[in-house]
């Protein structure tokens, strides 16, 4: 039996028929972009992330585009974040006009480390206006944590540090919705929700997938809603006057459908993820192979949480990567490296000046990690099939 890494069809045939009527009541009342689904979407959305606002987008890219613009974040100014993420993270800040600045990662959690954030900002000068100056001359003006894999980055000390040099925090949650961070006063909180604005994608191998292009911001300050919102429908307001330039990035209704009717279930499907994860984690410990594989981190398990991790991908990292990936493809086993280069090593960041051994750890995890399958349908039998395949591979069948 093959085992892909992920497969979408059983989800959406235990969805087929809800989501078949939606489509055609938007066929039959021609409302295809933004309008009544839109919004009830971002109600259901705001709702379930407990964010006072959700704004459906295009796509994760755009919702990251719209809230840089909308922040009026460019040229001249300098964007901390990680190297070890999607393209579309830095992508995004680039695009604007303004430089992204690659921070290291914890090699625990591959998400970014506060103490490398600290150590930039340390190497900043204040100009006579507050600001905080790079090397490059850049007014640094914000970080981007990404909570990657559907783990919540340390935002609490991300927070502290922003707060101390007056930067906005714009959370890249584009993989991890539903995620939660340990409480602050009796809540758990939400990824997306703890910073000035944050997003997600719903790109379909999400672990809510539309059924093309879709994202959402999240705020919970009320101007900043707004603003994103104009930005949303190239900055125009009212009606075909433009005060600012924005873009269009809005969601079309048959996304924004298929998201409200899968979205009841999302915290079920990721339960069903750790499930996968929990196994794993029992089959790889008993057969003796954690010797061989460090297995994802789990800093916030113990903390009262439902939704500790999401596990939207389950990483693994081993120094044989590349022969085991190779090995397990010969056995019918789908997997994916998330991501085979840190993007300040990417040919379109070349003029920014990173050289290799930069950033050693996004570097190590580059050349390590691998994906293996993981999703709610995941039978045990395939699971086991993944195990037996990787103890072979080590000698320990
Ligand atoms: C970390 C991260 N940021 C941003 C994005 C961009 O989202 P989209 O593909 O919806 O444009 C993705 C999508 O994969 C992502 O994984």
């Amino acid at each position: 039996m093959r085992v892909p890494l992920l497969d979408l069809s059983e989800q959406y045939h235990s969805l087929a028929e809800p989501i078949r009527r939606e489509f055609d009541e938007i066929i039959r009342t021609q409302s295809f972009i933004l309008g009544p689904k839109v919004e009830e979407f971002e109600r259901a959305l705001a709702a379930f992330c407990r964010a006072k606002h959700a704004i459906g987008v295009s796509s994760g890219t755009d919702a990251l585009l719209n809230i840089l613009m909308a922040l009026r974040i460019g040229p001249n100014d300098a964007v901390i974040t990680t190297a070890y993420t999607f393209f579309a993270t830095a992508g995004c800040i680039a695009r604007v006009g303004a430089t992204p600045v690659f921070v290291d990662i914890d090699p625990v959690t591959f998400n970014i480390s506060p103490a490398a954030i600290a150590a930039f900002l340390a190497r900043c000068q204040r100009n006579a206006e507050g600001q905080w100056i790079d090397a490059a001359g850049h007014v640094v003006s914000a970080i981007v944590p990404v909570h990657l894999f559907g783990l919540c980055c340390e935002m609490d000390a991300i927070n502290e540090i922003a707060a101390a040099y007056s930067l906005t925090v714009i959370e890249d949650a584009a993989q991890a919705i539903g995620a939660e961070y340990p409480a602050k006063e009796g809540r758990a909180r939400q990824a997306g929700t703890m910073s000035a604005a944050g997003f997600f994608s719903f790109y379909p191998s999400k672990n809510l997938g539309a059924a093309g292009d879709a994202g959402a911001i999240l705020t919970n300050d009320e101007e900043l809603a707004r603003g994103f919102r104009i930005f949303r429908e190239h900055g125009m307001e009212p009606r075909y006057f433009h005060h600012v330039i924005g873009g269009n990035f809005r969601l079309d209704a048959i996304q924004a459908a298929i998201l409200k009717i899968k979205l009841p279930h999302l915290d079920d499907w990721s339960a069903a993820r750790r499930k996968v994860a929990d196994i794993y984690r029992e089959e790889f410990t008993a057969r003796g192979l954690t010797n061989h594989l460090t297995l994802p981190a789990e800093p916030y398990r113990e903390r009262g949480l439902t939704n500790h991790h999401i596990y939207h991908q389950y990483v693994i990292r081993t120094a044989q990567r590349d022969t085991l990936q190779k090995h397990l493809a010969g056995a019918g086993i789908g997997t994916a490296i998330y991501y085979p280069l840190g993007l300040h090593e990417q040919k379109c960041f070349e003029p920014l000046g990173y050289r290799a051994g930069d950033l050693p750890e996004t570097e190590k995890a580059a050349r390590e990690t691998l994906a293996l399958p993981i999703y709610p349908e995941l039978t045990r039998e395939m699971q086991g099939q993944v195990v037996a395949a990787i103890a072979r591979f080590f000698g320990h069948d």
